[in-house]
């Protein structure tokens, strides 16, 4: 395991970033899993920036992004497939085509998981998997409890996750309750992943993922299982951190 302690978001961004670019330089039709949320908005801007400047091409890139709420559908400003079209996917050389986020629309949710699992091993699995980590300590929609041998699988939010994403909705009560998610197992069958974390108020479930047990109780504990998981750290996120970690 890395860990590579930042100054703040925007350098976790750029450190993000140059770890991917090195490895999409280096295979074509490369792989890429995205995440949502505030975590990964410094680091697509900067993938966005690459990409104006030439220095990054997105033109063979598939990718698949980690979750997606049910009910929600993709044209909703609030959809995950929205939030990647206007924080990413509009504004690189990517063929929209090659961009998978799971369809919150599916008329059978349960199946449609399945089919997202046979379309990633189709491509030959993930290359790289970014990923942001809850404030209790989730990766995707795997909430504490999730099995970590879980799989693509429709999911309930927990209330504090509810909480964490009524910033975006009108009323907490519009929050959607359920999700598509790739599960923990998924997630670690990525070649490479990159975690980033920024904010004080994830340095305790940072803490316990990279220093305590792994357990169902912090889902991003499970990295510690994984061969090849890169932490990009801010500072801020870093303060319960006990370990010398990349300091
Ligand atoms: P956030 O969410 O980036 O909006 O804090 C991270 C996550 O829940 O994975």
């Amino acid at each position: 395991m890395q860990v590579t302690i930042v100054r703040d978001k925007d350098e976790m961004g750029k450190v993000g970033a140059a770890l991917i670019a090195e490895q999409m330089r280096a295979k074509p039709h490369f792989v890429l899993g995205l995440a949502t949320g505030s975590t990964p908005l410094p680091l697509y801007q900067e993938l966005i920036r690459m990409n104006k400047a030439g220095e990054l091409d997105f033109s063979t890139t598939i990718t698949f992004n980690l979750d997606e709420y049910v009910g929600v559908p993709p044209t909703h400003d609030q959809s995950y497939r929205s939030f990647m079209n206007v924080n990413l996917f509009d504004h690189i050389n990517i063929v929209k085509a090659a961009t998978h986020v799971p369809d919150g629309m599916a008329a059978n949710p349960e199946a449609f998981c399945e089919a997202y699992e046979c379309m990633m091993d189709d491509v030959g699995g993930v290359d790289y998997q970014v990923l942001g980590i809850g404030s209790n300590g989730h990766i995707a929609f795997n909430e504490p409890g999730s099995s970590l041998a879980s799989r693509t699988r429709v999911v309930k939010l927990t209330q504090t996750t509810i909480k964490d994403n009524s910033r975006f909705f009108a009323r907490v009560e519009d929050v959607p309750t359920r999700a598509m998610s790739m599960g923990i197992g998924t997630v670690l069958e990525a070649e490479r992943i990159v975690i980033l974390a920024h904010g004080a108020n994830k340095a305790d479930a940072v803490a316990a993922a990279l220093e305590g047990p792994v357990t169902v109780s912090v889902p991003a504990s499970a990295l510690q299982l994984h061969p090849s998981v890169h932490w990009v750290i801010a500072e801020d996120a870093a303060t319960k951190l006990k370990l010398e970690w990349g300091r």
